[in-house]
């Protein structure tokens, strides 16, 4: 298992800073939660994080290791809001599970399957036969699958009705406890951050404004932005 490090990221389109020298740290097998409004700078830092956004100073360090700019994908994954970022539309979802799986591991398709809760019979379905949680179970069983140390969830069920939202957060939860992973988990929503994070960072700007563990700066905000998006949080159901 592994932690991660940000150390000093700043990216820059053209003259506009999205992310401005952001360090933030992951431990081993621990949740952070990194939260502001639209247009902060969450995705821009979640992408860097894994190598798709270009980074103009910092480095990222999984496990002590530095990823260089272009880091390899497979120690750290990035789950996205939209499952069709990572899932092909036509490829059955079974082969996408297969693509990412180690070369030693073809034969596990079916135990990341099920370990999202989806039946294996259905490794031959396309995710447009599928429900957008189903697609989003997917989407995690294809990063699961190249076993990463650290896990970059950005608003993965943001899209999704309410109604589903929880069963796929207690799912990731979960699996996060019993995999052990690291994770960055980007999410507007501090009801969310909070069933799930050890630690929250807030963004603004492109600046971590606040960072420490979840019930003190929620209960205790030092800033009145974490202040202002704690007035309108929106409730999370996370009954089945
Ligand atoms: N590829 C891009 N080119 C230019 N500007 C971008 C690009 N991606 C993001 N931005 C800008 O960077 C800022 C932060 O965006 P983003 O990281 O998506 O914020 P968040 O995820 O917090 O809503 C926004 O102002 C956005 O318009
Ligand atoms: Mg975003």
């Amino acid at each position: 298992m592994s932690s991660l490090e940000i150390r000093g990221i700043t990216v820059r389109y053209g003259r506009f800073t999205a992310v401005d020298g952001v360090d933030l740290d992951v431990p081993d097998g621990t949740v952070t939660g990194l939260v502001g409004e639209s247009g902060s700078g969450k995705s821009t830092l979640g992408r860097a994080v894994v190598g798709l956004a270009p980074v103009t100073a910092g480095r990222i360090l999984v496990d002590g290791k530095d990823m260089g700019r272009r880091p390899r994908r497979g120690p750290v994954q990035l789950v996205f809001q939209d499952p069709y970022s990572s899932l092909d539309p036509r490829m059955p979802i079974g082969a996408s599970v297969a693509e990412a799986l180690p070369r030693d591991g073809r034969g596990e398709v079916a135990r990341y399957l099920e370990m999202v809760g989806i039946d294996p019979g259905r490794a031959s379905a396309t995710p447009d036969a599928l429900s957008g949680g189903q697609r989003q179970r997917v989407a995690l069983a294809r990063a699961l699958a190249a076993r990463p140390g650290v896990l970059v969830a950005d608003e993965i069920t943001s899209a999704l009705d309410v109604s589903v939202q929880g069963a796929v957060l207690n799912l990731l939860r979960e699996l996060q406890r019993e995999l052990g992973f690291a994770m960055l988990f980007i999410s507007h929503n501090l009801a969310v951050v909070r069933y799930l994070a050890d630690t929250v960072a807030v963004m603004d700007a492109g600046r971590l404004v606040e960072c420490g563990p979840v019930d003190d700066v929620l209960e205790r905000p030092s800033h009145d932005l974490t202040r202002a998006l704690l007035s309108c949080v929106p409730t999370l159901e996370t009954s089945p």
